[in-house]
C-alpha cells in the first residue's frame, strides 16, 4: 500500500499545500521548523484518527483559522481509498471515507495502514509501560477494528469496576462485582489473546531486524509479563478467578490491580535489560527493529506493507545503521524526515525528494 497524495489545508504551519509522494524512498527535506514532522503527523492522522504527538486534536489547526482539512489518496491492492478529516474549532472532527462520512472514529483502521516512528518512540523501550500498551494498542486496532472496540469497551467496565470498588457499601460491591467482572475478563480475553499472538509473531521478526541492523552483534529478546496464556475463553476463566483472590487487595487500593490495562514488555539485550544496560543508539534500534517487525506482520495480515514513517530517525543512527536501514525499508513505501541527506546513504537508490519551506513544498 502506498499513499500517493496528500493535501493539507490551514494544518499546523500549511496553508494549502499537496505533497506527491513516489512508491518507493520519500524524503522530506528541509531545515528545523519548517513542517516536515507536521506532513508526517498528517499522514498517521488519516491512518489511525489520531496525532502521534498531539492529545488535543483542535491544537492542529492553523492559527487563527476555524478549521483544518487533511486528505491522502492512497493505492492498495483492492484500489485507491481515500481518507479525508475536517477538524472544526468548535466541534468534533470527521472524518470521511471515500467521500462518505463515518460516524465512529474506529471506522478509520484499516484503510491506509502505517507504522510510525520518530525520535520521542525511544519512549518504548525507556519509558514507562503505558508507551508500550500504546504501541500494541494502535498496532492492533490498525489491524483489527474489533480489537479496538473491545479495548474501548474494556476501559468503559474498567472505570465503572473503579468506580465500584470505592463504594462504601460492601454489600453493593460484593453483590455488583460478579457481573462487571464477567464483563471486564470477556473483552480481556479478546485483548490479550490479542496482544499474546502478535507479540508471538513479532517477537522473531524483531529479533531478526534488530541482528541485521546490528550487524549481528546484539541479540534482543522480548516477553510480555501478562502472564495469561491459552484461548479467550481461557485467558477469561483465569482472570475472572484472579480477580477474585485480588478483590480485598483491589477495595483497599481503589482500583483494579490485574488485567490488560496493566501488561508490559521486556526487552533484553544480549541477556541484559535494554531498559537498563543499552545505549542510546542500542534503545533506538530496539524500537526501530519493533516497527520494522511491525511492518511485516501487517504485510502478513493484508498482504501488503504498511506505509512507514520514519521521522528523524536517520539523524540519530551512525552511517552503517543509516544504511542498513535503508536497506531493510526497501519493498516498502517509505517517508523519511531529515534535516540532511547523506548521499552515499541513498546511493544508487530512486529518491523522491520534498523539500519543505516554513510550510511549502518547494518547487
Ligand atoms: N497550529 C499551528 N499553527 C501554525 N503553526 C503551527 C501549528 N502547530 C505547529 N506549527 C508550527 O509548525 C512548525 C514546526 O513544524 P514541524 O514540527 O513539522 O517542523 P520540522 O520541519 O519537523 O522541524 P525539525 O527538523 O525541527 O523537526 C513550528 O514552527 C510550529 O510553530
Ligand atoms: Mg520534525
Amino acid at each position: 500500500m502506498y499513499i500517493k497524495k496528500l493535501t493539507l489545508n490551514n494544518f499546523r504551519n500549511y496553508e494549502s499545500e499537496e505533497l506527491t509522494f513516489s512508491n518507493g524512498i520519500n524524503i522530506l527535506f528541509g531545515a528545523n521548523a519548517q513542517g516536515k514532522t507536521n506532513a508526517g503527523e498528517a499522514i498517521f492522522f488519516l491512518c489511525t484518527g489520531y496525532s502521534p504527538r498531539a492529545n488535543n486534536d483542535k491544537l492542529v489547526i492553523r492559527n487563527g483559522e476555524d478549521r483544518a482539512e487533511i486528505s491522502a489518496v492512497a493505492s492498495s491492492s483492492y484500489g485507491d481509498v481515500s481518507v479525508k478529516i475536517r477538524f472544526n474549532k468548535n466541534d468534533k472532527k470527521n472524518i470521511y471515507i471515500n467521500n462518505v462520512e463515518v460516524l465512529k472514529v474506529g471506522e478509520i483502521f484499516g484503510n491506509i495502514n502505517s507504522v510510525f516512528f520518530n525520535p520521542q518512540e525511544l519512549k518504548l523501550v525507556q519509558e514507562t509501560p503505558e508507551d508500550r500498551r500504546r504501541f500494541l494498542n494502535v498496532s492492533l486496532s490498525q489491524m483489527s477494528k474489533s480489537y479496538f472496540y473491545s479495548l474501548i469497551r474494556y476501559n468503559k467496565i474498567l472505570s465503572q469496576r473503579n468506580n465500584l470498588l470505592k463504594d462504601p457499601n460492601r454489600d453493593v460491591v460484593y453483590d455488583t462485582l460478579p457481573v462487571w467482572d464477567r464483563q471486564l475478563t470477556e473483552q480481556a480475553g479478546k485483548i490479550i489473546r490479542a496482544r499474546n499472538e502478535f507479540l508471538e509473531k513479532l517477537s522473531p521478526i524483531a529479533r531478526e531486524k534488530h541482528a541485521f541492523i546490528s550487524d549481528g552483534k546484539e541479540e534482543l529478546v522480548m516477553k510480555t509479563e501478562s502472564g495469561y496464556y491459552g484461548t479467550e475463553e481461557e485467558i477469561a476463566y483465569a482472570m475472572y478467578e484472579d480477580l477474585k483472590l485480588a478483590l480485598d487487595k483491589d477495595i483497599r487500593l481503589g482500583f483494579t490491580s490485574i488485567g490488560p490495562h496493566r501488561d508490559d514488555i521486556k526487552f533484553t539485550l544480549n541477556g541484559l535489560d535494554a531498559r537498563v544496560f543499552a545505549s542510546q543508539g542500542q534503545q533506538r534500534t530496539v524500537a526501530l527493529s519493533l516497527k520494522l517487525a511491525e511492518a511485516e506482520i501487517f504485510k502478513e495480515r493484508f498482504s501488503e506493507y504498511p506505509i512507514l514513517i520514519l521521522d528523524d530517525v536517520l539523524s540519530e543512527l551512525d552511517k552503517k545503521r543509516q544504511r542498513k536501514l535503508v536497506s531493510a525499508v526497501s519493498g516498502m513505501q517509505t517517508i523519511f524526515t531529515t534535516t540532511v541527506i547523506d548521499r552515499t546513504v541513498f546511493k544508487n537508490l530512486l529518491v523522491n525528494k520534498i523539500t519543505i519551506e516554513n510550510g511549502k513544498v518547494k518547487k
